[in-house]
């Protein structure tokens, strides 16, 4: 009932988890628009879906400023904007080049902050929305390993929290979405730096998209605040918070 109706914004939109959550809002009645820089992906995505495709690189303030003008100038009002795009960056801090970090946040976080900084007014006046930021499982526990990608995820978890609390008084809802490995195309495509990936992705108990995004918005439909998605997630989660040291000491061991 939430989203029946519903005008929804997903930014990587074309591909993995942002692919299953615009599905599942179109099955559930939205009027979707897939946002996302691979053009091809997005239009093909997009008209299986009966949705539309705006490209965007969330990277460029202009570009997701543009998204949200001709959308609220199509559609009369956004309802929701999932701030889903992102990037990951694999290997230790000492293999990690400099602009590997840039670029991780400039995507992960600056693309969050894109989407806020072009639609938070807007939802302002209109009185409702619900930014939607996906972060990580790695924006809660330590990640040794991934702590470019990592720290890129705090920031998300940060802002998400943080502006839920400033936000309310407008009528705007934030949430921020943490789930843990999704089987998508994300390794394939990620900056990875002095290992390689091929045995660890066989040991990685990956959750499916489909199922992530119907727990996602059963999440938004209730105005959770943080969405811990995937069963290994919520284990890690809970663990951390109950036992933080002995979490640190195991991911120390990690490699
Ligand atoms: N797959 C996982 O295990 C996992 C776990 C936790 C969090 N996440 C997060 O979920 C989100 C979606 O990841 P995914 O696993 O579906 O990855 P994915 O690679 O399948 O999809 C990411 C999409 O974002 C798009 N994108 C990348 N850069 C962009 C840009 N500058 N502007 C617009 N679009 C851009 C890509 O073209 C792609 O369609 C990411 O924020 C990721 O960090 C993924």
């Amino acid at each position: 009932m939430a989203f029946h109706g519903s005008v929804a914004v997903v930014t990587g939109g074309a591909s993995g988890i942002g692919l299953a959550m615009s599905r599942r809002l179109v099955e559930l009645g939205a009027k979707v628009i897939v946002a996302d820089i691979n053009q091809e992906a997005g239009e093909v995505a997009a008209a299986s879906l009966g949705a539309e495709f705006f490209l965007v690189d969330v990277s460029d303030l202009a570009s997701v400023q543009a998204l949200v003008d001709e959308t609220a100038q199509q559609h009369g009002r956004i309802d929701y904007l999932f701030n889903n795009a992102g990037i990951a960056i694999v290997g230790s801090v000492r293999d990690t080049p400099v602009n590997d970090w840039y670029r991780v946040f400039d995507i992960n976080v600056r693309g969050v902050v894109h989407g806020i900084d072009a639609a938070y007014p807007l939802f302002i006046k209109q009185g409702f929305g619900h930014i939607v930021n996906t972060a990580s499982i790695a924006g809660l526990i330590p990640c040794p390993g991934l702590v470019a990608y990592s720290a890129s995820k705090h920031a998300v978890v940060g802002i998400s929290t943080g502006l839920r609390a400033e936000a309310a008084k407008h009528g705007i809802k934030v949430s921020v979405v943490c789930p843990g490995f999704v089987r998508t195309p994300i390794l394939d495509n990620a900056s990875v730096n002095g290992r390689s990936l091929d045995s660890a992705k066989k040991k990685i108990p990956w959750a499916e998209p489909d199922e992530v995004a119907r727990e996602v918005l059963r999440g938004v439909a209730r105005n959770k605040p943080v969405i811990v998605v995937t069963r290994h997630g919520k284990v890690l989660t809970q663990l951390h918070r109950l036992a933080p040291a002995a979490m640190r000491w195991a991911t120390s061991r990690l490699r």
